[in-house]
């Protein structure tokens, strides 16, 4: 099979993305706008570099979840932070306006947020946050380590800043919207620079020829 000199400007894009983590990543609610969100590929294999995969995580319920829980449904992914001020919630609100747009073929789509601040997001707060944008949406936090290997696993970086004046602390984290098939497979990535019809437009693109 050719590949489209574009397509594999994208895959090195999203390669050079993935691989090159402290430089892309690093910034605090990456905000580029160079669009990477076209289809990235088929697999889970990005370019060599995995995404996704196995997880044992809490609900906003307080009950075990793993992975497994979400075989047979698409899911679109978000990694954030309920204290997040402006991004996070932005970039929820995008995923569930694109689920609007989808009508019915939103249906086989689970909403997912996962945080990257186990610290303070506690099950409680978690559910008052997912509860606030999409009645399906499942929230996910756990334990540092939990929340550590499955940031790994989905290649997203987060770390701690201290604001000077403000009490507590902020969060630097990358964000990316991960659309997920049945399997658990990466199917693409959406960043801050998609729209809601960018999304709601690729997404029902790949669950047709699929
Ligand atoms: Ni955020």
């Amino acid at each position: 099979m050719k590949m489209p000199v574009i397509k594999i400007a994208v895959l090195t894009v999203v390669a050079l993305a993935v691989l090159g983590g402290v430089v892309w990543l690093a910034e605090s609610h990456i905000s580029r706008t160079a669009s990477i969100g076209s289809q990235v590929s088929s697999s889970q294999t990005v370019a060599g570099v995995q995404i996704g995969g196995d997880f044992t995580l809490i609900n906003q319920d307080g009950e075990e979840m793993t992975d497994r829980d979400f075989l047979g449904s698409y899911r679109l992914v978000y990694f954030g932070f309920t204290y997040c001020p402006m991004i996070c919630p932005t970039e929820l609100q995008k995923m569930v306006t694109a689920m609007e747009l989808m009508g019915g073929k939103a249906d086989n789509i689970t909403p997912l947020f996962i945080t990257i601040d186990p610290e303070r997001d506690t099950p409680e707060l978690v559910k008052e946050f997912v509860e606030s944008f999409h009645p399906r949406m499942v929230g996910l936090t756990g334990t540092q380590e939990q929340i550590d290997e499955v940031r790994d696993a989905y290649r997203v970086y987060a770390s701690k800043v201290q604001v000077a004046g403000m009490e507590g602390y902020d969060m630097n984290h990358s964000s990316y919207t991960f659309f997920m098939g049945p399997d658990g497979d990466l199917l693409t990535l959406f960043n801050t620079g998609s729209t809601p019809q960018d999304i709601a437009r690729e997404v029902t693109a790949i669950m047709d020829a699929s």
